[in-house]
């Protein structure tokens, strides 16, 4: 007895210990996460904990995987967040479906009205939500800014848009018959969003499926950029609960694959919306075309700008750098391929090694800072392997090629010349600050080499030649959904997002109000 009573206590005290320690490692680990930092203050402000519910169906919750997300700029711990379980993501989808019967019989202007509280309560904190995409995805503090107000133009474009959607009525050949185009909401839908637009990929989803009277779930994922997300989520809750509707109208399963393929073979789930890699995407839609499910891919691009003899080297150099290495090349609409006419190739190429050299890298959140980390380790292993595969097939450095060494997953941003331009890495779209340029001699070559790519999204060119801008414009001109004109290939306006812009002015201001100089 006295023996199994001894045994007792001292497997108590053990796991009192144990508990002890386990305490005690927790308590350490907690302390080295960022939002427990002084200077890191803000982030509880915006209401960031140490550990935070990564579902929300009009309660918060969160029983899955703990996931930490890191700091690219210095790989620190951010914030943890628990993801869904698959038993969660089920009554996640069960509430959001029961709370649009009551969101479909809200009139539309009114839906727009819930839009624009959204949008206003994002202005009042579009800076510190701007600085949290920057400490979490690792864009530069002007860019993370510029994200949150893409998500406020979207709001203000979606609530004009909510007294004004509609169709056609049509002349009906039968007497006494009207011929009425009536858009219904789609129901549910589901939203697998990005890690290099946090904000602005669930923004412009969001604004606009709302108004449209569906209802959302959205599931975060792969690349840890959790914390956004929750606060994002949090701001769009809150808008609902002051306006006493069910927070499911808006809800939200962060995971990983897991979930990200329950959305896409969901039969419940009326339209998949899914933004990211081509290589993933392809995989949701065929997931999704399974089930003869609605689909909206938002994918990859390798995009071109052709510089003419006749360009304004003015406008052509700087846009290429702001395209090239802003965002340090994470953008879908990146440049990635620079085609020079053989008459000024050489003089561009002097320009931007020049202008690469200036390019100041440092701390994303530093306001002086124009170019900052990749968002993971994945990324730097993917940009060496390209450099290596640019050398391999002919290509020359001119400048960048090496991963920095500082903390973080920082790399150089990298120029190449003298690859061929069909060679395979050029047909390959890295994510990554990597510029190929390519010397064409005639304006048919340059069109053809932009189109002879499989991911057709953004492409511009610069030239003062009428003629040849409206052949670029045109069907035999450039294939892309953005077909730009002296300016970028990044850095889309909301309004046209998919469509012409053509700058005439002899400036180079940039959307969003960001300024890269
Ligand atoms: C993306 O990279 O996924 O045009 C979107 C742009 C931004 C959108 C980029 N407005 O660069």
């Amino acid at each position: 007895m006295q023996r199994a009573l001894t045994l007792t206590a001292t497997r108590r005290l053990a796991v009192r210990r144990h508990a002890v320690a386990l305490r005690f490692r927790a308590a350490a680990a907690m302390s080295t996460l960022l939002v427990s930092r002084p200077q890191y203050a803000w982030l509880k402000e915006l209401g960031l904990e140490e550990e935070n519910d990564g579902v929300y169906d009009g309660r918060w919750g969160g029983g899955g995987e703990v996931v930490t997300s890191y700091c690219p700029a210095n790989n620190e711990p951010i914030a943890r967040v628990r993801q869904a379980t698959m038993a969660e993501y089920e009554q996640t989808v069960q509430k959001a479906r029961e709370a649009w019967k009551i969101w479909a019989d809200v009139p539309a202007p009114k839906r727009g009205e819930i839009v624009r509280q959204i949008g206003d309560a994002l202005r009042k904190k579009i800076k510190v939500l701007g600085s949290l995409v920057s400490l979490e995805m690792g864009k530069i503090y002007v860019e993370g800014v510029g994200e949150v107000q893409e998500y406020v133009d979207v709001c203000d474009y979606a609530v004009g848009l909510s007294r004004m959607i509609g169709g056609p009525v049509l002349p009906s050949e039968r007497p006494g018959h009207a011929l009425i185009e009536q858009w219904n909401p789609v129901g549910l839908v589901g939203i697998i969003t990005a890690f290099n637009f946090p904000v602005a990929v669930y923004g412009w989803n969001n604004a606009i499926a709302l108004i449209c009277g569906n209802k959302l779930s959205i599931s975060y994922d792969l690349f840890t950029f959790v914390c956004v997300c929750v606060q994002l989520n949090r701001i769009v809750a809150n808008v609902l609960g002051q306006n006493n509707l069910p927070g499911a109208i808006c809800s939200m399963t962060c995971g990983g694959a897991d979930i990200g393929s329950a959305i896409a073979k969901d039969e419940r789930v009326d339209l998949v919306s899914f933004t990211g890699s081509t290589h993933v995407g392809k995989q949701v839609s065929l997931m999704v075309q399974e089930r003869f499910g609605r689909q909206l891919l938002e994918l990859g691009g390798n995009n071109a700008i052709v510089v003419f003899e006749d360009a304004d080297l003015n406008l052509a150099v700087p846009s290429t750098v702001f395209a090239a290495v802003g965002t340090a090349g994470q953008r879908c609409t990146t440049t990635r391929r620079l085609m020079l006419h053989e008459g000024v190739h050489d003089a561009v190429v002097e320009r931007l090694a020049k202008a690469y050299k200036q390019v100041r890298i440092g701390d994303p959140w530093d306001r002086n800072t124009l170019y900052g980390p990749l968002h993971t380790k994945q990324a730097v292993e993917q940009y060496l392997a390209a450099v290596e595969q640019a050398k391999q097939q002919g290509g020359t450095i001119i400048c960048g090629g090496k991963v920095m060494d500082r903390p973080g997953n920082y790399v150089e941003p990298t120029i190449i010349t003298g690859l061929a331009h069909n060679a395979a890495i050029v047909h390959t779209e890295t994510f990554v600050p990597i510029l190929y340029v390519l010397k064409f001699k005639t304006e048919e070559e340059a069109f053809s080499w932009n189109n002879e790519v499989k991911q057709g999204l953004s492409s511009s060119i610069f030239t003062k030649d009428l003629g040849r801008i409206f052949r670029w414009l045109g069907p035999k001109g450039s294939d892309c959904g953005i077909v730009n004109v002296n300016i970028p290939t990044s850095g889309a306006e909301i309004g046209g997002a998919f469509g012409d812009t053509i700058n005439y002015s002899k400036d180079l201001p940039l959307a969003q109000g960001i300024k890269f100089e």
